[in-house]
């Protein structure tokens, strides 16, 4: 990724984060910071930590006096900027901080929270032997298992996972994006986001295919057959709608990015014709710009417990 590529998703990370907060199914996350509760000092493993929106959630919904996290992620510049809102979130929160190179250390009063960043593939031969002899209440997995080979990346977080760890796989898409009201072309939107899914459908790390545009009923068919106990599921779509005629400005970046996305998976299918396609993204922008267009994409949560 070039340096505004970065910037560019790191704005988009930060967009769909209150977008994401919205959306999470309120029982689940709820079940999780149960288990957390009861975790005596959670230790945490977020994979595919991003700008460590995640790790910012629990931090804020506190379920513990102590905390400690794991943020994994391949990416050196989203894991430096997780670290600069990391520290930020802290000293908002009141706490003292200390931090240097991919550990922060934040107290406040009795409450204590550290978090620890780390560069890595986390199906990597390298990084995983680092991460398995530490006691893990939890995993966590934000917007991640679409993006990732789905048996592969459960199996290797069972094995790092001890008995009664929790797993908690969020925002896993499942197959259905709308767009409101209709495109005047109504079958061209239809061809437009069919590719759309299967550009999902057809992505490869390696030769593995990833979770792909059924993430979210294959996570827990997956779940089930490598033996969790599944102990939270819910449905997290991202819903948004312009209330009184307007977009919260998170909400305005977040539409914009996704029309883009859409768009530029557009670009790289044949079946798609260009000028249909710059004609679709014109009127899609517009009608964020106008504050009229809703959005409806079915996605789901789920906790898991390793047995
Ligand atoms: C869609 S982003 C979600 C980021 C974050 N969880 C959030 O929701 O804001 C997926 C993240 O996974 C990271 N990633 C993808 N494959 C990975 C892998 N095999 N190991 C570690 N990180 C990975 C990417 O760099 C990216 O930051």
């Amino acid at each position: 990724m070039t340096a505004a590529d970065t910037a560019r998703f790191c704005d988009y990370l930060e967009a769909k984060r209150s977008v994401d907060d919205e959306s999470l199914h309120k029982k689940t996350f709820q079940r999780f910071t149960d288990h957390l509760k009861k975790s005596g000092v959670p230790i945490i493993l977020d994979v595919g930590t991003g700008t460590g929106a995640m790790i910012r959630r629990i931090v804020k919904s506190s379920p513990a006096a102590k905390l400690s996290f794991y943020g994994v992620d391949e990416s050196e510049p989203l894991l430096r900027e997780a670290e600069r809102a990391l520290g930020e979130l802290f000293r908002e929160l009141g706490y003292s901080v200390s931090s240097r190179a991919g550990f922060i250390s934040a107290a406040r009063g009795e409450s204590g929270v550290e978090v620890r960043l780390l560069r890595g593939d986390i199906l990597d031969g390298q990084l995983l032997p680092s991460l398995s002899g530490i006691p893990f209440s939890a995993v966590t997995a934000h917007a991640f298992m679409d993006v990732v080979p789905l048996a592969e990346t459960l199996a290797a977080f069972k094995r790092l996972m001890r008995k009664g760890a929790a797993l908690y796989a969020t925002i896993n898409y499942d197959g259905t994006t709308e767009l409101l009201p209709s495109f005047a072309d109504r079958s061209f939107e239809r061809l437009l986001l069919a590719v759309y899914n299967r550009s999902m459908d057809d992505r490869r790390v390696g030769s593995l295919p990833t979770g792909g545009s059924r993430t979210g009923t294959t996570l827990y068919d997956e779940a089930v057959r490598q033996g969790f106990a599944i102990a939270g599921f819910g449905s997290s779509d991202w819903s948004v709608f312009p209330w009184d005629g307007r977009y919260t400005r998170d909400e305005e970046v977040f539409l914009r990015a996704l029309v883009e996305t859409i768009y530029d998976e557009g670009l790289k299918h044949g079946e798609i014709a260009a000028g249909a396609l710059g004609a679709w993204k014109e009127s899609r922008v517009e009608t964020v710009r106008s504050g009229r267009l809703a959005l409806n994409v079915h996605q789901t949560d789920l906790m898991a417990l390793r047995r």
